[in-house]
């Protein structure tokens, strides 16, 4: 199957659900105070990949027709994304995002953290909105979670220890968390029982850790037009990810990253150890335990109701293993 039908594989049976949600995105920032507004519609003017409420709406569309709960929750899921990234832009000092000028580079970091607030409350008062108490408390862990797990990777920076089992606590807490409340809520809303529930939170949970590991993995291997973001950022943070973890723990007597750590002016390190974690067998090691976590999404999609939804969120799993952004 080509990308492209891919695509309308996945995003076609639940286009005009996710044409709502973009108008309420859209809606939400034009009805900002004045102040507000310029940077609200800045932050929603490009939509990304919608991954996250792509899944709630496949989720709920699996147990029938698509009501308004799913397609709020959907919204709540993209803007408490939107937010995250407004903050974690910040912390990283990333200039671009989806190919444009970040909201901190554009507006200092002050407006970033004040605007990234302001979306997070939106998104929990569309959670609200669906009535489902186990939700919103869902909801509210998850944004728990997020915090935390940026918080580590701040707390991390520098620590060149290795630590493999903190780097999978890490990208649970920061990334896989969102997607297994993402799909487990379209599921609830859409009154799936509570095994049916359980297999797809286990699948947002599995994608959400392929996922950030293919991410870790682009930000070494990708270009920034690619992208759209900033390649090659993590380590010149100070930040160590699955791939260089795995090339630290096999090639001990490398120091390249303390060297670079007491020398921050000095890229020509980071880029040559970059080039060696490139060349070595770490690559082809990510790229499995991508492919496991992805194995192990679709099992859970073998005992739900076959249709069309369910279909599209094997394809999913498919086409973000082969994206290059
Ligand atoms: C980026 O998420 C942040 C990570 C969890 C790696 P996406 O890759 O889903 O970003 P957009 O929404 O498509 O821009
Ligand atoms: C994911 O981590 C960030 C969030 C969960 C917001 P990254 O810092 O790797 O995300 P990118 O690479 O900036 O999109
Ligand atoms: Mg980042
Ligand atoms: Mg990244």
């Amino acid at each position: 199957m080509n990308l492209n039908s891919k695509i309308s594989r996945i995003y076609g049976p639940v286009s005009s659900e996710l044409k709502t949600v973009d108008q309420r995105l859209k809606d939400f920032a034009h009805s900002a105070p004045d102040y507000a507004k310029p940077v609200l519609e800045y932050a929603v003017a490009r939509p990304g990949k919608r991954v996250r409420p792509v899944m709630t709406l496949l989720c709920a569309n699996v147990f029938g027709d698509v009501e308004d709960h799913p397609i709020k929750m959907a919204a709540a899921t993209e803007l408490l994304h939107l937010a995250t990234l407004i903050h974690d832009d910040t912390i990283d000092n990333a200039d671009v995002r989806r190919g444009a000028d970040t909201v901190s580079k554009k507006w200092g970091n002050h407006v970033a953290v004040l605007i990234g607030d302001y979306i997070f409350a939106k998104s929990a008062v569309m959670v609200c909105e669906t009535g489902n108490t186990n939700v919103v408390k869902r909801f509210a862990e998850t944004i728990m979670e997020l915090s935390s797990g940026e918080l580590k990777e701040y707390f991390d920076i520098g620590d060149v220890s290795c630590d493999l089992s903190g780097y999978w606590d890490r990208i649970y807490n920061k990334t896989a968390s969102l997607f297994a409340t993402a799909t487990e809520s379209g599921a609830v809303l859409a009154g799936a029982n509570a095994d049916e529930s359980e297999r797809l939170r286990i699948y947002g949970n599995k994608i959400g850790m392929a996922f950030q590991v293919m991410d870790d993995l682009l930000d070494i291997t990708g270009n920034s037009d690619q992208l759209g973001k900033p390649a090659g950022n993590d380590l010149l943070q100070g930040v160590m990810t699955l791939p260089s973890i795995l090339f630290c723990v096999q090639n001990p007597d490398d120091n390249s990253v303390k060297t670079f750590l007491n020398n921050p002016r000095d890229f020509s390190i980071i880029q040559s150890f970059t080039e060696k974690v490139r060349a070595s067998s770490v690559i082809a090691e990510c790229e499995l335990l991508i492919h496991q976590y992805c194995e192990e999404a679709i099992d859970q999609c073998k005992s739900l109701p076959q249709n069309k939804a369910s279909r599209a969120l094997i394809t999913l799993v498919e086409y973000l293993m082969a994206r290059e952004s």
